[in-house]
């Protein structure tokens, strides 16, 4: 219809790219919430597997929900330009303005203070601006009624690309699947689903950290805490086992967890089908929830990735209390960790790493913390289609 003006790209070659790769499946489930009956398809979505490639074109408009999108080469292309934006930012004291008419949906359906913080100013590092919407907060549709498709279909009237967080596992694949959006929707955390630009960070922070380790060991990584409800370590474990062939290296994953926090079996199904082998990856698990499980799990461990118990996603007060504080890291642990090894944590702590060891040279979370805006730089630089200045 002449001079109406739509909401949906209207550029011709924007509009071929996104059809390239269009994110849609009509078939997939509605959005689960029960972590009890989930797999990993499920969360995921069935089309949101290996789009992300080394190719730039797969980045430019793309979604981001799931790590299980991202390729080998499509990390190595990621963490190349991470690195471009690092040097930006520290050469320049600022990056630069290739996003100068451009426009961040910055939307939080939970607390944030890194993940909604660190997207905003890798927008205004590279000249952009943003819009930032309380989900909870009194402006927001969702109090009269408004669906989150919606809500994010009339952002994108607006802006270019929409940074989301919410408190239903699978909602966000479920709208970018489902939902009729034209820009693209980066997943900043769905419930206790999948936290993928964290694992992203978290991954590029291993990577630049542990050079101490011989080329051929198996890398060996203990994930502590609360497994079951982290959407971190669940993003982390599978992006772990993807970027084997990237990593090189056979890679020991130990999970360390009270009895009742354990790691989700449908993360552990993924890990264990997507290695070739069963000597490239093993799943170790250590559930006594005591001191001593902590310093076997550590044992010759080269990163030692520490989960807050989340307080908010238990349904009982007393199941939360039972466990809470089940682990501190402080110096005596530390004396019995390995003395080349890092340990980190995607933060907010509560008790759980004790500000003692903010000291410690392995401790590098404040630094993973400084990498997550390079991530994101690159992350948002590559889905706009400015990944070259
Ligand atoms: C994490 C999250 O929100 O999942 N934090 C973050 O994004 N940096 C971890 C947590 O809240 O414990």
């Amino acid at each position: 219809m002449a001079g109406v003006l739509q909401c949906n790209s209207n550029d011709p070659q924007q509009q071929s790219d996104k059809d390239m790769k269009t994110l849609k499946n009509n078939t997939s489930p509605s959005s689960p919430t029960s972590i009890q009956t989930t797999t990993s398809a499920m969360l995921t979505g069935t089309s949101l597997k290996d789009t992300l490639t080394s190719d730039p074109q797969t980045w430019y408009n793309s979604s981001l929900v799931s790590v299980t999108q991202i390729t080998s080469s499509g990390l190595k292309l990621l963490f190349d330009t991470s690195v471009q934006m690092r040097s930006l930012v520290k050469q320049n004291g600022g990056g630069d303005d290739r996003f100068r008419n451009k426009i961040l949906a910055s939307v939080f359906y939970e607390a944030s203070t890194r993940t909604s913080c660190s997207f905003q100013c890798a927008m205004m590092r590279l000249g952009g601006k943003v819009i930032h919407v309380d989900g909870n907060g009194n402006t927001s549709a969702s109090k009269k009624g408004e669906s989150l498709s919606d809500t994010i279909q009339c952002l994108q009237c607006y802006t270019d690309v929409t940074v989301l967080r919410h408190g239903t596992t699978g909602t966000i694949t479920d709208i970018v699947e489902n939902g009729r959006l034209s820009k693209p929707v980066l997943n900043a955390g769905d419930g206790i689903g999948e936290h993928p630009t964290q694992a992203l960070l978290d991954l590029f922070t291993i990577v630049d950290e542990i050079s101490f380790t011989a080329n051929d060991e198996p890398l060996v990584i203990t994930l502590l805490g609360d497994l079951k409800h982290g959407r971190t370590v669940h993003s982390l474990a599978k992006l772990l086992v993807r970027a084997q062939s990237y990593l090189k290296r056979p890679l020991v994953l130990r999970y360390c967890s009270p009895p009742s926090l354990v790691m989700p079996q449908h993360v552990q199904e993924y890990v264990a089908n997507f290695s070739s082998s069963t000597t490239d990856v093993k799943q170790e698990e250590y559930t006594s929830g005591t001191e001593e499980s902590v310093k076997k799990a550590m044992t010759k461990a080269h990163v030692l990735y520490v989960t807050r118990v989340q307080k908010e996603r238990f349904d009982k007060e007393q199941d939360y209390a039972a466990v809470k504080g089940t682990y501190k890291i402080n110096a005596e642990i530390m004396s019995h960790a390995p003395s080349k090894m890092i340990v980190m944590h995607p933060l907010p702590r509560v008790d759980e790493i004790h500000t003692e060891v903010d000291s410690d040279p392995r401790a590098v979370y404040f630094k993973q913390m400084e990498n997550g805006m390079y991530v994101r730089m690159a992350i948002l630089a590559l889905v706009l289609g400015n990944s070259s200045s």
